[in-house]
């Protein structure tokens, strides 16, 4: 059983856990992902490694509800245990010293940004980071970011917080000033569609993490098979980072509509039986 030593909720929809998993600890890297269940009955669900603590054997995952078991999920808190932790799994992100590097993070996406923007400034890199959200309520980890970057852009949807533009309008103007080496996108899938066509005319390497639908993880079962320069990857053992300049967007985007309306009755159900234990799973 793995722990919850912390819980912090954000906002209605998004929280953090801390998890006591020393094993996977001990050997997460930026960038990798692991894959919980609740019960024994329960679905695997995929999270990006947000923070590790090597001497406290913990992980740290920011989660955003929005379906049965993420929505499960947040009812647990300090003290409950999971039954599975996986991971750490996927390859690591490629930490060197490019020179300049963007990190822009969006919604809950600044999370997993978090540590390679950490990792990128340790070895050495100029780190400008933006971090993005729809409104100031969803802004994530604004401080943790500011450690470890050298220059911080705020931005919101609708003004609440920083600049009032979308996350490309900074990254295309980084872009257009000259100097960045690498820029890492990592968000919805939308967001890091459009920060890839922004840095694409100006010829920026964009790496972005995919969140494809996943089942086994382990590259047995293909559930997580995107294209990559039209050649069929599977985000979780070729990924979950790729040339974002070469992603298929929009069937990655159709991929993760697939199971929409089983979704939707399995949450509604949930709902309607919160209580009961047996509807839990
Ligand atoms: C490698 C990887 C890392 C991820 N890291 C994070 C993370 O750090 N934080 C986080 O909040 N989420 C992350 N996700 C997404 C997360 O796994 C899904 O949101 C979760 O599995 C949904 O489960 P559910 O049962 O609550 O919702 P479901 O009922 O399964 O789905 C509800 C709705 O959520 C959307 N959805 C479902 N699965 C995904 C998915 N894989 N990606 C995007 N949208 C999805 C769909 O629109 C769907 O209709 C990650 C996914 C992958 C593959
Ligand atoms: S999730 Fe099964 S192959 Fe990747």
């Amino acid at each position: 059983m793995y722990k919850i030593l912390d819980k912090v909720d954000y906002s209605d929809d998004v929280y953090m856990q801390v998890i006591e998993a020393p094993a996977v600890a001990a050997a997460a890297q930026p960038g990798q992902f692991i894959v919980l269940r609740i019960h024994e009955e329960g679905e695997r669900i995929p999270l990006t490694i947000a923070d590790f603590d090597r001497e406290a054997g913990t992980i740290t995952i920011v989660v955003q509800a929005v379906g049965k078991s993420t929505r499960h999920l947040q009812t647990l808190g300090k003290g409950d245990s999971l039954s599975n932790f996986i991971g750490p799994l996927g390859l690591p992100s490629e930490i060197e010293n490019y020179g300049t590097v963007v990190c822009a993070g969006g919604g809950v996406g600044v999370a997993p940004v978090y540590p390679i923007a950490r990792a990128l400034k340790e070895a050495g890199n100029k780190v400008i980071s933006i971090v993005a959200a729809r409104n100031k309520s969803l802004l994530l980890w604004e401080d943790k970011m500011r450690e470890v970057s050298d220059e911080l852009i705020v931005t919101t949807d609708d003004g609440s917080c920083g600049r009032h533009c979308l996350v490309t309008e900074p990254l295309k103007e980084l872009c257009e000033a000259g100097g960045v080496d690498l820029i890492y996108a990592i968000g919805p899938g939308i967001m890091m569609k459009f920060c890839c066509k922004t840095t694409e005319e100006y010829n920026v390497k964009t790496i972005v993490s995919l969140n494809s639908i996943m089942v086994d993880g382990t590259g047995m079962c293909g559930a997580c098979r995107v294209s990559v320069g039209g050649e069929t990857k599977f985000v979780c053992v070729d990924g979950p980072e790729f040339d974002g300049h070469q992603v298929d967007f929009d069937l990655l985007m159709s991929r993760q509509r697939q199971y929409l309306e089983q979704e939707k009755i399995s949450k509604e159900l949930y709902e309607e039986c919160r209580g009961d234990h047996k509807c839990l799973k």
